[in-house]
Order: C-alpha cells, then structure tokens, then sequence
C-alpha cells in the first residue's frame, strides 16, 4: 500500500487543532490541511502550526481552507479540490465540554441526563460532512471524533458511516496499561490491553473507577500470554481516578488527541498497528482493532465472542441514554435520560428519525442558550 500522506482536518475547534498541529510535527512528507468555517481562525491556526513545525525542524506542507458544514456542496468542492487521503472529521455543534461552562450546580443536574440525549449535536455535523464526503466522490479514509459510538451505527443505516473513530474506549487504555505493568512489575512494552467499552464506561473509568451499572471486557497480556485471573483487575482499574489520575477539562484532550494520532498516523504511513477505537465500520461502542494495510479487525479479549461484546456495548449505550439504535438508524433514547433534559432544559425527544436530526440539533442549541441564560446569576 502507498503511504497515505494528504490529511485533511475538518473542524477547527480544539481537537482539530491539536491533531492538525500534531501531524505537521513530522519528518515524513505529509500535506495537511485544516478546514474549519472561520477564516482568520483556520488561516492563524494554520500558520502557528506551519512555523512551529519549521522552527523544530520540520518541513511539512501546511494549508488551511474554509466550508460551513451546512453547506455540502462546498464541502465536498473542498474536498475534491485537496483529494485526501484520509479526512479527519473534528465538528461538533456542541463538544462534550460546553456544559461544564455552566454555573456549577446546573451543570451537575444537566450532566446527570448523560451523553446521549446529546446526540443530534454530534450526528449532524457527521452526516453533513459524510454526504459531502460522497458527493465529492472521494475514496479516502474518514475517521471521526464525534461520539463515533453512537453516531457510526445511526449513520450507518443510510451508508453515511465515516471508517472508524478515536478515543472513547482508546482514552484509558494507556492508564490500564501503566497500572498494569507497575502491578507486574514490568515494563509497559511487555503488557497487552485489550478493552471492550462504549463511551459511557470510558468516560467512568477515569472519573469513578469502575464501569458502573454498565458491562465492560477486560483482557491484559504479560508477553503476549493472558494474565487477566491473575490480577485484581477490579482494584487496578479503582487506581485510575487515584494514583493514576490525570489532567482533565479542555486542557485532558491532549489524551485524545493522541488518541486519535494512534489511529491516523498508521493510517498516513501506511504502518499496521494494534489500537483501540470507537465505531469500527459502523459498529456501536468500542473495541481493541488491528489496522491492517488500511483495513481493520477487531481484536477481541481472549475467550470473548463478537456477541459478548456487542452485548457490553449494548449495556453502556444504555447508561449512556439510548435504548435502542434501528436498523433504518432511528434512535430511541432512554427515557431516564431524557426526563433530566425535559426537567432541566424543557426538551423531550423519545424517538428519533434521522431526517429528524437537524431539527432536533436547532431545538437543542436554542434551548441550551435559554437555559444557559436562566441559569446564569
Ligand atoms: N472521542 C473522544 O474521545 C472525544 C474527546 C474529546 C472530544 N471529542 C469530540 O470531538 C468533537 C470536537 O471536539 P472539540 O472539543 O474540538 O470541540 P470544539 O472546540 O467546540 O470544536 C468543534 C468545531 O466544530 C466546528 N463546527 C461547528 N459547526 C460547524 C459547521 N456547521 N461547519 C464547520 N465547522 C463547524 C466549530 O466551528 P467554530 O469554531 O466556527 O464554532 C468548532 O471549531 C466533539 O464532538 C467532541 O465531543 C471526542
């Protein structure tokens, strides 16, 4: 396989920037470019990014273009006029950290809804990108950040699903591995994790330290040989919020970041590799996966079926606030959920059809901005 080495960042908020800025870093040949719906935002960000590089040595090929993701044909003009090979997609509407601007105690009760009732603030900008993505007729890779957990499956009723995504289950795999191997008594080279978890059980383990009321797959390999019964594995994941805390907040998504460089630099240099991943051609939740010449495997914990883990999948997508993702991508959220989002922001949405979506998305940023307001004292 050639090397895929134009990369196209769609989405210039925090993440977009960060990774954009990551893979200019580089001694290989990469053209990147960052694509984001405010000029003098992605032209600076585009040349902080170019002129670090070259003050550290690298000689990158670094440019910046502009599209409002509403806008398809535009998008997909973008997209056609560069010809990735590979598009990260980095938009939101409303990124996962927007509530906790809110007042302390409302972000507490807003927080206790969950993420999916959310899910049209993420499921949109996707689906808009992905339908320039086929009107431009490009074949390149696309790997999205955006609650890839729940929006792949969804996107993927209508042939709308990017390839895979990052973080989420790939977010504590690192901490897994440190605790692991200081347990052990080895080094993090010798230790192997494999863990099977939707974005609900991610977002706990670093929080609380366990997977809650959800399931959660589990498998360490010392040397390549399953080690998992003999480790309290329980008492090692409960070190993650203790000893093994890390940054949080916007300044955290250095994590995800390189999170999500674990699966786009393979993918640029044409490099096999073993990661973890949201949303694996269209999967719900996440899992262990081999990129392999541009493809992926999952790769499951030893002795676990692809039924098992689509059952612990099934279990934090419920904690997490969807009850059911159909076939013909209508999503049903719980109504536990939901009542929290009535309660506090005055929205009710049991169902959703995706031509439903970008209502949905309309009603809840008008009613997060009057509740942001009613809120603020
Ligand atoms: N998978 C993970 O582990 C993980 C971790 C962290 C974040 N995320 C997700 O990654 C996504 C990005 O997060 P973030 O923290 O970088 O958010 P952010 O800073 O708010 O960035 C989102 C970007 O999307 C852009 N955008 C919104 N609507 C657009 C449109 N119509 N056309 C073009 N661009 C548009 C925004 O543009 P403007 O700047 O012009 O408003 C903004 O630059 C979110 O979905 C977030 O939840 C995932």
């Amino acid at each position: 396989m050639n090397p895929s080495r134009r990369i196209m960042v769609l989405g210039a908020g925090d993440l977009g920037r960060r990774v954009f800025h990551e893979l200019a870093h580089t001694t290989r040949e990469r053209h990147v470019q960052l694509v984001g719906r405010d000029e003098e935002v992605a032209l600076r960000a585009a040349n902080l990014t170019r002129f670090s590089a070259l003050q550290r040595g690298f000689t990158p090929t670094v440019g910046h273009a502009c599209t409002d993701l509403t806008d398809v044909a535009r998008t997909a003009e973008r997209i056609a006029a560069f010809a990735p090979d590979i598009v990260f997609l980095a938009a939101s509407y409303q990124s996962w950290w927007v509530i906790s601007t809110l007042e302390a105690a409302a972000f507490q009760r807003v927080y206790a809804a969950n993420y999916g009732p959310w899910l049209p603030m993420h499921l949109v900008p996707v689906m808009k990108a992905m339908e320039a993505v086929r009107l431009s007729g490009t074949e390149a890779l696309i790997v999205n950040a955006a609650y890839p957990d729940a929006v792949h499956p969804a996107l993927a009723a209508v042939g709308l699903s990017p390839d895979i995504g990052i973080g989420n289950v790939a977010n504590n795999v690192p901490g897994i591995t440190a605790a692991a191997a200081d347990e052990l008594g080895r080094s993090t080279a010798d230790v192997q994790v494999r863990l099977v978890a939707h974005h609900y059980v991610s977002h706990r383990l670093s929080r609380h330290g366990d997977s809650g009321p959800a399931a959660m797959g589990l498998g360490i390999r010392l040397d390549g040989r399953d080690v998992t019964a003999e480790l309290d594995t329980a008492a090692l994941l409960r070190r993650l919020p203790a000893q093994y805390r890390r940054t949080g907040g916007l300044a955290g998504q250095t994590m995800t970041a390189a999170s999500a460089l674990s699966v786009l630099e393979p993918l640029a240099d044409g490099r096999d590799a073993v990661v973890h991943a949201p949303g694996v051609d269209g999967a719900l939740g996440g899992c262990p996966v081999a990129i392999e010449s541009g493809k992926f495997r999952v790769l499951l914990p030893d002795g676990m079926t692809d039924e098992q883990a689509h059952a612990i999948n099934v279990s934090g997508q419920a904690q997490d606030g969807i009850r059911e993702i159909r076939a013909d991508g209508t999503v049903l959220f719980e109504p536990a959920s939901m009542a929290v989002m009535t309660e506090e922001l005055g929205y009710d949405c049991p169902e959703m059809r995706l031509s439903e979506a970008e209502d949905r998305a309309r009603e809840i940023a008008e009613r997060f901005a009057e509740y942001r307001t009613r809120t603020t004292t």
